[in-house]
């Protein structure tokens, strides 16, 4: 069973996935955040994971001096592994070097295609028909980093930005904890059937197939 540490700065709803997948393979040891009022610290503290806020502002422009105190709460709860889950700072080489193959993160995109902010607006500007979200080792490169696991939806066409972030949470949600079990455990980072889209998309409608042209008919 491995300690794990989640860094947040909001909402906090993939850390309550990960809370509410502790179990066998990884327990939730601390929930910290730069930002003091961040609703997940409340989500956390019902759920009865320790929390702690470090908020950057009391650093000023120190992102190393933050870190450093971060690090110190990180290795105070015993962390094994370190989560960032909506935790919205670049990091330094400092906290990056220091859990270097034990930090992950998850973004809301299918990596390598729009790293970044407003991922889901720039999705539905591009005109990709799959969209989705991805698991991945975090490296000094912002949403870069070996690639643990991924879940496409597709994009319809009468969605909005929010209708797409929406279906591609619910996605998160599913793969995050899947992820960080499968990597503490060692094993496959995903069940092989589901490797490719572990979520189908909607089935096509039936087009007419003719066997002598060998394609649709016309
Ligand atoms: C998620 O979309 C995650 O992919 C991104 O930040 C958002 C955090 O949301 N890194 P929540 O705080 O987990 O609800």
């Amino acid at each position: 069973m491995k300690r794990v540490a989640i860094l947040i700065s909001g909402r906090g709803s993939n850390m309550e996935a990960l809370i509410r997948a502790s179990g066998d393979a990884f327990e939730v040891t601390l929930v910290l955040s730069d930002v003091a009022d961040a609703p997940g610290l409340a989500l956390a503290r019902d759920a009865g994971v320790r929390t702690l806020a470090v908020p950057h502002r009391a650093f000023g422009r120190d992102r190393a001096a933050h870190e450093a105190a971060v690090d110190d709460a990180l290795r105070e709860a015993g962390a094994e592994i370190v989560c960032l889950a909506g935790w919205m700072r670049l990091l330094t080489p400092l906290l990056v070097d220091r859990w270097a193959g034990r930090m992950l993160n998850i973004h809301p995109s299918l990596l390598p295609a729009f790293p970044g902010l407003r991922t889901h607006e720039r999705a539905l500007a591009a005109g990709v028909k799959l969209h989705g979200c991805t698991v991945h080792l975090v490296t000094q490169a912002v949403d870069e980093g070996p690639i643990l696991a991924q879940a496409a939806v597709p994009a319809l066409p009468d969605d909005d930005a929010a209708a797409l972030a929406a279906r591609v949470l619910v996605q998160e949600h599913r793969i995050y904890p899947a992820a960080l079990a499968a990597f503490v455990r060692g094993g496959a980072a995903w069940p092989e059937a589901s490797a490719a889209l572990a979520c189908p998309l909607p089935a096509p409608a039936a087009v007419p197939y003719d066997a002598r042209e060998r394609g649709p008919v016309r």
